[in-house]
């Protein structure tokens, strides 16, 4: 639910597992580790990657998966509350992966399965509204583990909307389990990170200082540059509550004239004068902040964002296992291999 549940032993321990599964997690490739378990995808906002990377493990590591909730062809359509949508999906589900626009919806949630009678069932936090995406977290430690080696003695520059970005937070309960790294948070348009998530020791600068202040990192560092998008639907809704009901037109409106003012961008010459040892992560989807000269870059060392991408398939597989109790399988997946990834050539 959290990432302030977990030690840092917990967040090595899934990414090792993680790691274990990566030779397993190329297309094609079937274990039957999570054979007899059921995925239940209950997203109440969009999303592209989430929803993808848990059924996409779902299905390498052979369990199965019920169609995703969707809100207009089901049952809450005809007034169904949501609480009983839940209810429903744990009596034919092991694993409920869940994202709410509420703050703490899918902890409410979990609490509410956790007392029913017989279940079995477990709720895992895809996202509840500004607060957390702990599994987004979990995805940028492997990332930041393959890429730069180690999870300590970083500097974190976490640069856009630290108001709502959600990863941005788990990152402020996750960062600080590890030794001696350094936050230093650049909020874009006033968007800095609510006091309840500032850790001890946490520096926070203009985003217009981000490039003073990367100019005086010591060149030996290691760099995580997390990069955010202004998160224009929740801004919108705090500045006008009716926002949802308006048609499709009007809201675009307002996301535009919102978009204008809080418009940024990584500049191309701020990453080249970052130290050698860099890495610009995103947990995407990206807005402005991010070129299309930067983000398709295949030969620039320092970005890793399609990595980061991918790195999440293998970060599912483990922590499904893991939450699971299967730990014991993820010794030897090998003797778990129906089949082996698919070897396909461009023709
Ligand atoms: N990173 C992430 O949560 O992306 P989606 O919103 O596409 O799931």
């Amino acid at each position: 639910l959290s990432m302030g549940q977990f030690s840092s032993q917990n967040i090595e321990n899934i990414l090792a597992f993680s790691q274990r599964l990566k030779p397993y997690s190329g297309r094609g490739s079937k274990l039957s580790i999570l054979e007899g378990i059921t995925l239940k995808p209950l997203f109440f906002e969009p999303s592209t990657r989430t929803i993808d990377r848990h059924v996409s493990a779902m299905n390498t590591m052979g369990g199965d998966y019920n169609p995703p909730f969707d809100e207009k062809t089901s049952s809450m359509e005809k007034g169904e509350p949501e609480k009983d949508t839940i209810i429903t999906a744990a009596q034919t589900a092991d694993i409920l992966v869940i994202r709410h626009p509420r703050p703490y919806a899918v902890h409410k949630f979990a609490e509410l399965i956790d007392n029913l009678k017989n279940n079995s069932a477990f709720i895992i936090n895809c996202g509840d509204g500004p607060n957390e995406h702990p599994t987004q977290a979990l995805l940028d430690y492997y990332t930041v583990m393959e890429e730069l080696g180690n999870l300590d003695n970083l500097i974190w520059l976490i640069v856009g909307d630290l108001q709502y970005g959600r990863p941005v937070h788990s990152h402020m309960y996750g960062i600080p389990k590890f030794s001696n790294n350094k936050i230093i948070g650049f909020p874009v348009g006033g968007l800095g990170l609510p006091e309840e998530y500032k850790p001890n020791s946490y520096e926070e600068f203009d985003f217009d200082q981000l490039s003073k202040v990367a100019s005086e990192i010591d060149p030996k560092s290691k760099v995580v540059l997390y990069t955010t998008r202004i998160q224009f639907e929740r801004e919108a809704r705090k500045r006008d509550p009716d926002y949802d009901n308006y048609d499709e037109l009007r809201k675009k409106q307002i996301r535009d004239e919102i978009y204008r003012e809080f418009r940024y961008q990584i500049p191309l010459g701020l990453l080249n004068a970052l130290p050698k040892r860099t890495k610009l992560l995103h947990p995407l989807p990206r807005g402005s902040e991010i070129s299309d000269e930067i983000f398709l870059s295949n030969n620039n060392p320092k970005v890793a964002m399609i990595e980061q991408m991918r790195y999440g398939l293998q970060v599912t597989m483990g922590y499904f296992a893991l939450f699971s109790g299967l730990e014991e399988m993820l010794h030897e997946p090998e003797k778990y291999l129906t089949r082996r990834p698919l070897a396909l050539q461009r023709i």
